[in-house]
């Protein structure tokens, strides 16, 4: 079979889908710094995951987000495996997603600090599920976890919106690894 040009050679298949390699015949797992690399080009917001719990309130920085599906109303956040959010949330079995105004830099780096994180004075509320809602953020939304998804290194938490809403401003975004905003 040739493949882009070059011949290549199906060693095995996973999950019911074959892996093609190249005519040498050598896996090569795709550098983790390249990666990063690309992925650094593509701009996404920031949003700070939330949730509460027995164990208490708990929150994380994250742009591992996205919408998911309309009918029924899914997003999915991928959590690294080695985060304490995990537990959290398995353990709670809900999430907020908020998402930032371009001048909560200081939330994304205080969340995105390992460890517990104290919310005393943030002037947070609640919706539907009781994870904590921060104050004048762009929008969040208040979803049940509805699946948890393998996904190498991170879990895949599907949750399914329950409430959310959406006020004015302008987002604070992520770039080749640094914070940025928009510009007109
Ligand atoms: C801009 C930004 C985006 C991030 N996105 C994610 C993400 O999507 N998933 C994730 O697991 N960690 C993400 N992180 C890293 C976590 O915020 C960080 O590991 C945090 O300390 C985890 O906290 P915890 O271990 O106390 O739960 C991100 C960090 C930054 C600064």
């Amino acid at each position: 079979m040739v493949v882009a040009g070059v011949a290549a050679v199906a060693i095995s298949s996973v999950g019911g889908l074959t892996v093609w390699l190249g005519a040498g015949g050598v896996s090569m797992a795709f550098d983790s710094k390249r990666q990063r690399r690309i992925l650094g080009r593509f701009a996404t917001g920031v949003t700070v995951v939330t949730t509460d719990g027995p164990a208490g309130p708990h929150g994380m920085t994250a742009n591992a987000f996205a919408s998911l599906s309309l009918d029924p109303p899914l997003v999915l956040v991928a959590v690294d495996r080695r985060a304490s959010m995990l537990e959290h949330l398995k353990g709670n079995g809900c999430f907020a997603v908020n998402i930032l105004r371009d001048d909560q830099e200081p939330l994304s780096f205080r969340f995105a600090t390992p460890g517990p994180k104290s919310f005393v004075d943030l002037d947070v509320s609640t919706a539907v599920t009781g994870s904590p809602i921060l104050p004048h953020t762009l929008a969040y939304l208040d979803c049940r976890v509805h699946e948890i998804l393998p996904g190498g290194d991170h879990a895949i938490f599907v949750g399914e919106i329950l409430d959310g809403d959406e006020r004015g401003g302008d987002p604070l975004l992520y770039f080749g690894g640094n914070y940025r905003r928009l510009v007109d």
